[in-house]
């Protein structure tokens, strides 16, 4: 049945088949939630060895004790894994604390208070700094810039990555914008990994703004779900080659391979652009804590080690995956009101409902209780101007939770859509 299609009697028919199987599932009286990417118990479980890893003697490291103070940029023996992974060089990278919205966050307020680089005016001073903002994206992204009085230029995001000729003519058109976010490999929420050539349009970019900086936040870069995972290529390389090495930063932690809130994070940018921020970061802190970093290295090794837990997360989240999409191709194959993404990594799976219907279908699954991300949260300022996307994670309940609340969300999705059409 494709309802776009119904006439309104047959309409009328179907919306009050669904509306009774709805009022079924709401008397249950449900309490799921499929609302934040987060791992499951079983997922963080995985690292629990890492909890016992380290004694005493072992942060003692060629005479340098890292119980105590010091190293702002993190221990040799995490950037050396950090570096393999990501493929920079040692002076390219800081290692930091637990988050790495914390260090986009401290990036930002470093431009804003001390500005970009030596010599450029600090953003606190201009009368207006703009973000480009590709859309859908991280509602935290867009939150930092409501917060800190930047404006936000939505940009679509196309299967390729952001709408490139729309960034190319921006930034090279107006000097008042000063960053881009990018989360380039199984973005958040729409899976989609940058290609080739968007990566290469990026580092190639001539911003008006000499100021500009890409804010690539990488935090899915090992995040794959089958062994054939996506590619993307390395900025900071492809940047050197255009001669623009100090166009980006980098941002990627361990949230997801160990603990969110107690893993790693890091940033990598050019030797200049380091240096930089390590010069302020270390007016902020002595160090990060170096025994985490250590923790994590023991556990790990090396990217091998690395590797091997992210396959183990896989298996985990795979078939959270696979339920909820199966079961949007059961219902929404042949009935077009919904269309969706079909991720190989990352944490979330997008969709967009017929326009006007999302905020509609997130209120009814919470009144079923299925809780969703709200309607409007993967656009600046919360407003989808179309009211149609929502993301779905899937990752944190068990499959049984996540197929009671898949079931909800697809009746809810019908019956939101049932009501728009019946409207018009
Ligand atoms: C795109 C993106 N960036 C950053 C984060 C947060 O990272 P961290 O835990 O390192 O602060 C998340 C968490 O969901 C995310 O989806």
């Amino acid at each position: 049945m494709q309802y776009t299609n119904l006439n309104k009697e047959m309409l009328e028919n179907e919306f009050q088949a669904i509306k009774k199987e709805y009022d079924h599932i709401k008397a249950r009286g449900l309490k799921l939630d499929m609302s934040r990417g987060k791992p499951s118990a079983e997922q963080v479980s995985l690292s629990d060895g890492m909890l016992t890893v380290l004694e005493g003697k072992d942060c003692v490291v060629n005479g340098i004790d890292y119980r105590n103070y010091g190293i702002v940029e993190g221990i040799p023996e995490a950037r050396k894994l950090f570096c393999d992974l990501m493929g920079c060089e040692n002076d390219e990278i800081i290692v930091c604390g637990n988050s790495s919205l914390n260090i986009m966050y401290d990036t930002i307020m470093r431009a804003i208070v001390l500005g970009v680089e030596e010599g450029s005016t600090p953003w606190c001073k201009l009368d207006k700094v703009k973000f480009i903002c590709p859309v859908p994206g991280y509602d935290r992204h867009f939150r930092i810039c409501e917060k800190l009085g930047i404006e936000m230029i939505n940009v679509d995001m196309t299967p390729d990555g952001p709408d490139m000729d729309a960034v190319e003519r921006l930034v090279s058109e107006d000097e008042s914008i000063k960053g881009i976010w990018c989360i380039p490999k199984y973005s958040n929420p729409s899976g989609v990994t940058y290609s080739d050539e968007t990566v290469r349009r990026f580092a190639r970019l001539r911003p008006k703004a000499k100021d500009f900086r890409i804010f690539w936040d990488n935090s899915y870069c090992i995040h794959d779900l089958y062994d054939e995972g996506d590619t993307l290529l390395n900025l900071l390389d492809e940047c050197k080659k255009a001669g623009n090495d100090d166009l980006a930063y980098i941002f990627a932690s361990t949230s997801k391979v160990s603990y969110p809130g107690a893993g790693v994070a890091i940033v990598i940018s050019s030797k200049k652009n380091i240096a930089r921020a390590k010069d302020q970061i270390f007016t902020q802190t002595i160090g990060h804590d170096k025994i985490n970093m250590l923790r994590h290295v023991k556990f790990f090794k090396d990217v091998d080690g690395v590797m091997a837990q992210m396959k183990k997360q896989a298996d985990i989240m795979r078939p959270k995956f696979e339920l909820v999409l199966s079961a949007l191709e059961r219902e929404f194959s042949e009935n077009k009101i919904l269309e969706w993404t079909n991720p190989k990594g990352g944490y979330f799976i997008s969709v967009n409902l017929l326009d006007g219907c999302a905020k509609r279908a997130v209120q009814l699954c919470a009144e079923a209780g299925v809780k969703l991300t709200d309607a409007g949260a993967t656009f600046p300022y919360g407003i989808d101007p179309r009211d149609r996307n929502i993301r779905i994670a899937p990752t944190y309940p068990t499959l049984d939770e996540l197929r009671g609340a898949t079931e909800v969300f697809c009746l809810c999705v019908k019956l939101a859509t049932l009501e728009k059409l019946l409207s018009k």
